[in-house]
């Protein structure tokens, strides 16, 4: 198998999550009797693409396409790679195939691949497994049996931009810092269909020494690591860690989550600050993945919050970090305060439980800041109780 993607080293936007270090676009070519491309890459890095499969063979010996997954940064300039390489047969998902149509109109035969169904790439039998829901209804895995390899699309993968093309090249650090910020910002919502998959491969038996995803690393000797971690974030469970997550005018409510912070701290909780003139909605996303309450502050603007606080809360809903369950709110005010009651509606809308608030009269005195404290003691205590259950 050959790596005939693309390394996009500029992309921070990946619609609304920020990818710091950029990302690839992994495409794979398996050259066993049958040669076969597993999906394509951004439509703008279509000759790169092309001139790595030139590079291992002339692209018109492609015998079959197969599309694991339907996404843009995936099947961007599919269509005229299949142009240009005329395979005899494409391949994709039932969904899949929905999927491209609707993209991009086109009259090629994709034919629909079933679950559990087999294709012989002669000397190599590729079993396709449909994985709805991760993270889009046409996603499907690929496992090729007598290699022990599985091709993941989006599953396992993260948005770095690096040369080296395997995990064990690369600092465990940098691997989790991105795989997690990964799961937590793309995949989060479909935990159930996660562990549901696990729980499928495990019955199935199925055998793998390496993971191909579509972005960033391959796993071969890291490959147990990878599959451990996402067993552990699908099942959401809630940390004795705080994230407090705030904007602030005149920093009243920033004195308000520095002296909260430090009351989780006093009764043995963690606490992780993440005010929003500093931190991205992804990396609200990424710390959420492995903390266990969620506090909210903003002052009030205009009778509402802050327009930072309302994106992420926005981003975040959509998210479903299950294991965020307790909460609180505060923040400052000037002459009407709505802001704390929209933040309990939000904490709501979420499915956490509110355990109070905490609000300050222009800048925050000795009794508010108190109050700021023993609410930090409460929300920590109640976690820690939750744990020792
Ligand atoms: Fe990498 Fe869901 O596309």
């Amino acid at each position: 198998m050959y790596w005939v993607g693309a390394i996009d080293w500029g992309i921070r936007n990946f619609h609304g999550y920020q990818t710091a270090h950029g990302t690839t676009y992994n495409a794979y070519l398996v050259v066993a009797d049958k040669v076969t491309l597993f999906d394509a890459v951004k439509a703008p890095f279509k000759w790169e693409l092309l001139s790595r499969i030139a590079s291992v063979i002339d692209p018109r010996e492609i015998d079959f396409v197969i599309s694991n997954h339907a996404e843009p940064d995936h099947s961007g300039c599919l269509f005229e790679v299949i142009d240009a390489v005329q395979p005899d047969k494409v391949f994709a998902s039932t969904m899949g195939v929905k999927a491209l149509k609707a993209h991009y109109h086109r009259d090629t035969e994709v034919v629909a691949v079933r679950d559990g169904e087999t294709l012989d790439l002669g000397g190599l039998t590729a079993t396709f497994l449909e994985t709805r829901m991760l993270h889009w209804p046409d996603s499907m895995f690929t496992y090729l049996k007598e290699a022990k390899l599985l091709l993941s699309q989006d599953g396992f993968g993260m948005h770095l931009a690096t040369s080296e093309r395997f995990a064990e090249q690369i600092d465990d650090a940098l691997l989790d810092l991105e795989s997690s910020r990964y799961y937590a910002n793309i995949l989060a919502p479909y935990s159930a269909f996660v562990t549901k998959l696990f729980d499928r491969v495990d019955k199935l038996g199925i055998e793998i020494e390496t993971i191909a995803p579509d972005h960033g690393p391959i796993w071969r000797a890291k490959g147990a690591r990878i599959l451990q971690q996402y067993r552990g974030w699908a099942k959401q469970k809630p940390t004795n860690k705080v994230i407090v997550v705030y904007d602030t005018m005149w920093n009243s409510t920033d004195l308000m989550a520095r002296v909260i912070a430090e009351g989780v701290v006093a009764a043995g909780g963690k606490a992780e600050l993440l005010p929003l003139g500093g931190n991205h909605r992804s990396d609200v996303a990424a710390a959420a993945l492995t903390a266990g309450a969620l506090v909210l502050g903003s002052p009030t603007l205009n009778g509402g919050i802050l327009p930072g606080v309302a994106d992420v809360l926005t981003y975040l809903k959509g998210l479903k970090h299950r294991n965020l369950v307790i909460g609180a709110v505060f923040g400052s005010y000037g002459w009407s305060g709505e802001s704390l009651k929209i933040l309990e509606a939000q904490l709501g809308e979420m499915g956490i439980e509110s355990l109070g608030s905490v609000k300050a009269n222009y800048v925050p005195g000795p009794d508010v800041l108190a109050d700021s404290r023993t609410l930090g003691v409460k929300i920590a205590e109640a976690l820690l109780a939750r744990q020792a259950v």
